[in-house]
């Protein structure tokens, strides 16, 4: 993965990676974002490829996990289109957006973005997404 590289929750949190060590990532962001990247730092070293992926699935997490999977190598995102919902024009980064900010089933995703309220072939890579995201944690 080239660096730099940024992940991040528009509008809250991000994240620039200009080297492996994470003493020296730039944070922007909320204070539990700062919490687990310091608790991290202190727990799993100064490689943040070499970083574990975290179990829960809150937005530091899914970030964090992009992250590090990303500078694995091994971010393999299952949807290669910029836009998921062609019926509502929805984009991915709207979807993934809406799931970093918590939502949990295609249903969540639907009410937040409009996507699958309309003739609903794209419900199926909302859930692989959503899959995707999810699984990524474990
Ligand atoms: S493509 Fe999403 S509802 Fe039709």
């Amino acid at each position: 993965m080239e660096l730099p590289l940024v992940v991040e929750l528009q509008g809250r949190d991000r994240l620039e990676v200009t080297s492996l060590d994470p003493f020296k990532m730039q944070v922007i962001g909320c204070e539990s974002l700062h919490q687990k990247l310091n608790l991290m730092k202190q727990s799993q070293g100064s490689d943040v490829s070499k970083w574990t992926l975290q179990t829960d699935q809150n937005h530091v997490s899914l970030l964090i996990n992009e992250l590090i999977l990303k500078l694995q190598n091994k971010w393999n995102h299952p949807y290669p289109h910029e836009e998921v919902c062609h019926c509502r024009t929805v984009s991915l980064e709207t979807v993934e957006q809406a799931i970093m900010n918590g939502a949990q089933t295609p249903e969540m995703v639907s009410k937040w973005t409009m996507a699958s309220t309309a003739c609903g072939t794209c419900r199926i890579d909302v859930e692989k997404i959503l899959k995707f995201r999810f699984q990524n944690e474990i």
